[in-house]
């Protein structure tokens, strides 16, 4: 890795971005709001969910918990239900026992002290200076996906984001960039930045603010930066599991292809989720299918990585009257090949 100074001087992004900032930045409904516990909300939403997702879950959310006091009398079923269909659980979970500790240990106001604030559950780097430069301009980096693409591209970072040394350099320099004032505005423009020009494979420099400032793009170089991690990403799939339970606890387990991954092994009747398809209805549908006629209730997820692919479960449960197929007992399942995979979903579901 280069260590020598390529691209501008780093007080020279503030005004051009900001200018851009001002005329393109989304309308987005956590923008421009003062109130720590909905911004951390929202921040922790967009961490490993889509714009486009998180708008639909944001409001709901925060009607059913309007303030961190709410958040933490709620139990972690309820907040789980108000998750359902953002996936990746751990961060409700998180939230929620962060919200506790706030009331526990910081008379239910958010900590606005970087220190304080970082050791709740779920709350990193990023987190805590998003959350406290975007309220309250305190003068706090920030590096995401986004603004680490930016970055690696103006400065002309070589190495994969992905190793500590390169991150380390990215977070100087995003450290190094920030301005005196509207710092909140000029990191959430990074962020835009990243989002809407300068994407990862094909990015309209035409329309960056930056123009020649961008050391990547004056050598022509813009998309060979940053540099990809060795491990290629893996597709993400999402897919619901359904335990179908007899009124005897037998319960319903398919035999996968004879071809292709898992072949021929067992698990909880599955299906894959559609692009936008929400987990509940999924589940419905394949409880239809399945001849159960009640509403799948949500218990839980299993996630799972292969090597060249990650699932990301939802396990529901439904109670059925029996039928066709394969219906065995808690004690039967040793007799069947069962891969990690599904016993994770077992185990969520309190079977193995
Ligand atoms: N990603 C994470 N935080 C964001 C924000 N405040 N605006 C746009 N994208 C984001």
């Amino acid at each position: 890795m280069s260590e020598a100074s390529e691209g501008p001087a780093p007080d020279a992004l503030a005004q051009p971005l900001l200018a851009w900032f001002s005329e393109h930045k989304r309308e987005l409904p956590w923008r421009d709001e003062p109130d720590l516990y909905r911004v951390w909300v929202s921040e922790i939403m967009l961490q490993q969910t889509q714009v486009e997702t998180v708008k639909r879950y944001y409001e709901p959310f925060l009607e059913r918990f309007p303030s961190v006091s709410a958040l933490a009398r709620a139990s972690e079923d309820e907040v789980l239900a108000a998750w359902q269909g953002l996936g990746f659980y751990r961060r409700a979970r998180n939230l929620h026992k962060a919200a506790r500790e706030v009331v526990a240990e910081h008379q239910g106001v958010v900590p606005s002290d970087p220190a304080s604030l970082g050791q709740l559950p779920g709350l990193g780097r990023y987190t805590v200076g998003a959350i406290l430069s975007l309220t309250q301009d305190q003068r706090l980096p920030i590096l995401d996906g986004n603004v680490a693409r930016v970055l690696a591209r103006v400065f002309r970072v070589a190495g994969s984001p992905k190793k500590s040394a390169v991150s380390k350099r990215l977070w100087a320099l995003a450290e190094s960039v920030l301005p005196e004032r509207q710092v909140g505005d000029f990191n959430e423009a990074l962020m835009e930045l990243g989002a809407l020009v300068c994407r990862p494979t094909s990015p309209a420099c035409q329309r960056c603010p930056f123009g020649e400032l961008c050391a990547a793009r004056a050598a022509d170089e813009a998309t060979a930066y940053p540099e990809p991690s060795k491990q290629a990403e893996v597709p993400r799939v999402e897919r619901v599991s359904l335990l179908l339970r007899r009124p005897d606890g037998r319960f319903r387990l398919e035999q996968r292809p004879p071809e292709g991954l898992l072949a021929r092994m067992w698990e909880l009747p599955a299906a894959e989720l559609g692009p936008a398809e929400q987990p509940a209805r999924a589940a419905a549908a394949l409880a239809r299918k399945l001849g159960a006629r009640a509403r799948p209730r949500f218990l839980g997820t299993a996630e799972h990585r292969f090597s060249h692919r990650h699932w990301l479960q939802h396990v529901f449960a439904v109670d059925a009257q029996g039928g066709e197929g394969t219906w065995v007992s808690a004690e039967e399942l040793g007799d069947y090949a069962v891969p990690t995979a599904a016993k994770k979903t077992l185990k969520v579901a309190g079977l193995s």
